[in-house]
């Protein structure tokens, strides 16, 4: 081994050390993502929230496997930064807020002009995180969480759906995936576990609803998440040690779009009204 290499070496290793130290524990996440190609080829999907954590990992991948793709946020910048991640030329930004559901349809012509046709799909992602816990729960923490992470995703699922409707060819199925979260499995005490709960009891009926008009939903629930919404999980840095679950690491953002790719691609037309918990066990009993 030369030098160079044992002191790089020596450095790790004391850089885990501390992290050890520090955080209470070092992870290594093992994990391999499985080869599907161009699965995804041709379609035309919008990801609310696709300009950081999740909702960021879910376009790069689909972008990946074919797609083209909106992403939305309220911040310009983040958004434009995101766009460079993730390739300029399958993936295009759109500046919305989400709760301002006056503008669903006019910012759904602006999506489909920038897709160059009708979205085949939809990525209800977008979501703030809470401040206030029960006890200390203003009406403010209400609107806030209330109003980004149900009232818009709910509205721009129902117009995306009318639009839908007679439109899909019986070849074809359309889909909606939401964002819902290990805290719509446990009790819950403040808006931000209520919403979560409320987004699966939505995906479980509009699965049910839709699916006789070619349009299948189905969601997703996330446990702790390496992204903006779990700050501990960045300060970490390279340290996954979480002791809020059973694997004891943070799942990271590119699992979740695993899933979202799967539930959105011909491999996952049989599943219909679900939300696929992926916690790293918490929500079990
Ligand atoms: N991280 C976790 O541990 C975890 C666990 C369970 C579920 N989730 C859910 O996963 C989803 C994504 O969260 P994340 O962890 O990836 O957090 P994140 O990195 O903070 O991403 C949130 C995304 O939503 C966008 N957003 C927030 N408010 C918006 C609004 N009013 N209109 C439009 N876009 C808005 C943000 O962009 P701007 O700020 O620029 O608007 C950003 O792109 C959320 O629904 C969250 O509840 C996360």
């Amino acid at each position: 081994m030369s030098k160079r290499r044992f002191f790089k070496r020596i450095r790790q290793a004391l850089r885990c050390a501390v992290q050890g130290y520090r955080y209470g524990g070092n992870s290594t996440v093992r994990i391999s993502y499985p080869a599907y190609g161009e699965i995804l080829a041709g379609k035309r999907i919008l990801v609310t929230g696709g300009s950081s954590g999740i909702g960021l990992a879910i376009g790069k991948k689909f972008v990946e496997c074919g797609a083209d793709v909106v992403i939305t946020g309220r911040n310009s910048d983040k958004l434009q930064a995101a766009v460079n991640e993730i390739g300029k030329d399958h993936c295009f930004p759109m500046t919305w807020d989400i709760s301002r559901t006056a503008e669903i349809g006019k910012k759904l012509d602006e999506c489909e002009s920038l897709l160059g046709g009708e979205i085949s799909a939809l990525v209800n992602n977008a979501g703030v995180a809470p401040s206030k816990f029960w006890g200390n729960v203003d009406e403010e923490e209400w609107d806030r969480i209330y109003s980004t992470n149900l009232k818009g995703m709910f509205f721009l699922t129902q117009t995306l759906a009318k639009r839908w409707k007679g439109q899909i060819s019986p070849d074809e199925y359309r889909k909606i995936v939401n964002i819902s979260s290990q805290g719509g499995f446990v009790g819950a005490t403040y808006p931000y576990r209520m919403v979560k709960w409320d987004v699966r009891g939505l995906t479980e009926g509009l699965g049910k609803t839709l699916v006789k008009d070619r349009i299948i939903v189905n969601g997703i629930a996330p446990g702790v998440v390496k992204t903006s919404m779990q700050q501990f999980s960045l300060q970490q840095g390279e340290n996954f040690y979480t002791d809020q679950n059973p694997i004891e690491r943070v799942i990271l953002p590119e699992e979740i779009a695993e899933l979202a790719l799967f539930l959105l691609s011909d491999a996952g037309n049989a599943i219909v009204g679900q939300t696929i918990v992926c916690d790293g066990g918490y929500t079990l009993k």
